[in-house]
């Protein structure tokens, strides 16, 4: 989204085209498996794929047509059935949900009203209208329902139905290992970004320490050494709650990996295949995340941290939309929106380097961050509470960067996704920091 957003005509196409890729997605997402399936529940983590199906259509419906357009209710009866906060995902499966061919259906009509609407839209004179905020909001929302699809297609057992090419190989020399970030202050957040959801408003000035933070995700290769070492079988890495949970849980590796004699293997989409050592790790929970970082003699870093080094430019002193500069995302910057069905090798997309020197923020796996889910000073809810607000607190820890299985409309530097430090079904990986200088004792 980097359109010249005065002209009503240019926003239009832009809108209409990011709502019919995020609908050709969910097609493809939808249409690779079969009616049975789609009612399935593949986990109990994960609705079904036709209750995503018609969650989409319904929210479209609500914030675009009713709210926006005026419209009555298409079908009034079928609201609470699709009410994300009604509904845990676990029930789902046993509600009166609209069969496959009916939620298609109902997805369909409900974009070709919204459709009309968009063309007949000044989109401008109220909040949900500017900028073409409530229609940016929407193809985000079903461009964030394509990647839950994906990781139940993930979570789904049986042979493989999705396929894509590989993604790109490293390229320009080894990178060092670490990049360092001088200390100051930088520009958090967005008053600007047009889309931009609430959590990532307003923009405000952030002071930090130096500190230096790993030039790429931590890679398979680093993963296993921590396994080798006995990672998983020493409390002295792991917080008091994490050891608990690892105990609990059975934890002895990521998720969907397994041990063949002397080899990792992991399944990847219906895949079995060996678990490539320079790809970022993925499917790590924030508990294991935050556990390899102390046996590393390391920390997690603190979103601010994650940030700064993503979009701060020290030449000019201001916060780019990327790291890269405020392009939208293209195939040599990073790898976004399931073009690849994997991670790209640690030190690939070189053209997509933070000024500081780092790689991969964008796309690949999300990273876990140190920090709770909270709200940035000034911040209010908008359009709903629901979006953000009810999450804040420190039950949940903040994710940043995005996915291959994030759309570049959902991605920018200042996008935050949060978590439970148990979850490693989602797309997650992260990169490790330390202090530049030794902090300095109070008194003791
Ligand atoms: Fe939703």
């Amino acid at each position: 989204m980097n359109a010249d957003r005065t002209d009503p005509a240019l926003l239009r196409e832009l809108i209409a085209a990011e709502l019919i890729a995020a609908r050709e997605r969910t097609a493809q997402l939808t249409e690779a498996v079969d009616d049975a399936e789609l009612v399935a529940q593949h986990s109990p983590l994960m609705s079904p794929l036709v209750w995503d199906l018609a969650h989409i259509g319904n929210q479209e419906e609500l914030w675009l047509l009713r709210n926006i357009g005026g419209r009555d209710p298409m079908r009034p009866e079928i609201d609470p059935l699709y009410d994300a906060f009604e509904h845990p995902r676990s029930e789902r499966p046993r509600l009166p949900l609209l069969p496959p061919a009916e939620a298609r259906a109902y997805a369909h009509e409900v974009r070709g009203r919204v459709l009309d609407l968009l063309a007949a839209s000044p989109l401008e004179g109220a909040p949900l209208l500017d900028a073409g905020f409530g229609f940016g909001m929407v193809a985000q929302h079903e461009q964030q329902h394509d990647e839950t699809m994906l990781i139940t297609h993930q979570l789904r057992s049986g042979p493989a139905v999705l396929d894509a090419p590989p993604p790109p190989a490293a390229a320009g020399g080894p990178l060092p290992a670490e990049v360092l970030v001088p200390a100051g202050p930088f520009t958090m957040g967005t008053d600007t970004e047009p889309w931009a959801l609430d959590n990532e408003r307003p923009a405000h000035r952030v002071d930090l320490p130096a500190y230096w933070l790993d030039s790429a995700p931590v890679s398979n290769g680093a993963y296993q050494r921590f396994i080798a070492d006995g990672g998983y079988d020493d409390p002295r890495w792991w917080t008091p709650e994490g050891w608990a949970h690892r105990m609990s849980a059975g934890l002895v590796a990521p998720l969907f990996w397994r041990r063949e004699g002397a080899q990792w293997l992991r399944r990847r989409f219906g895949h079995l295949e060996p678990v490539p050592e320079d790809e970022p790790v993925l499917h790590v929970s924030w508990y294991e995340a935050d556990a390899y970082a102390r046996w590393a003699g390391r920390r997690l870093p603190t979103e601010a941290e994650w940030e700064k080094a993503a979009r701060h430019d020290p030449a000019a002193d201001r916060s780019r939309r990327f790291p890269w500069g405020d392009a939208p995302p293209g195939p040599e910057h990073a790898n976004l929106g399931q073009r690849h069905l994997r991670p790209a090798p640690v030190g690939a997309y070189p053209e997509g380097e933070s000024p500081y020197g780092a790689r991969q923020l964008i796309g690949d796996v999300w990273e876990w961050t140190s920090s709770d889910f909270t709200g940035y000073p000034g911040f209010s809810a908008w359009p709903y509470k629901e979006y953000s607000e009810v999450f804040f607190g420190p039950e949940y820890k903040v994710l940043r960067g995005g996915s291959f299985a994030v759309a570049p409309v959902a991605c920018r530097g200042t996008f935050r996704n949060w978590d439970y430090p148990v979850r490693r079904q989602i797309f997650s990986g992260f990169r490790t920091a330390r202090d530049a200088e030794p902090r300095t004792g109070g008194g003791s």
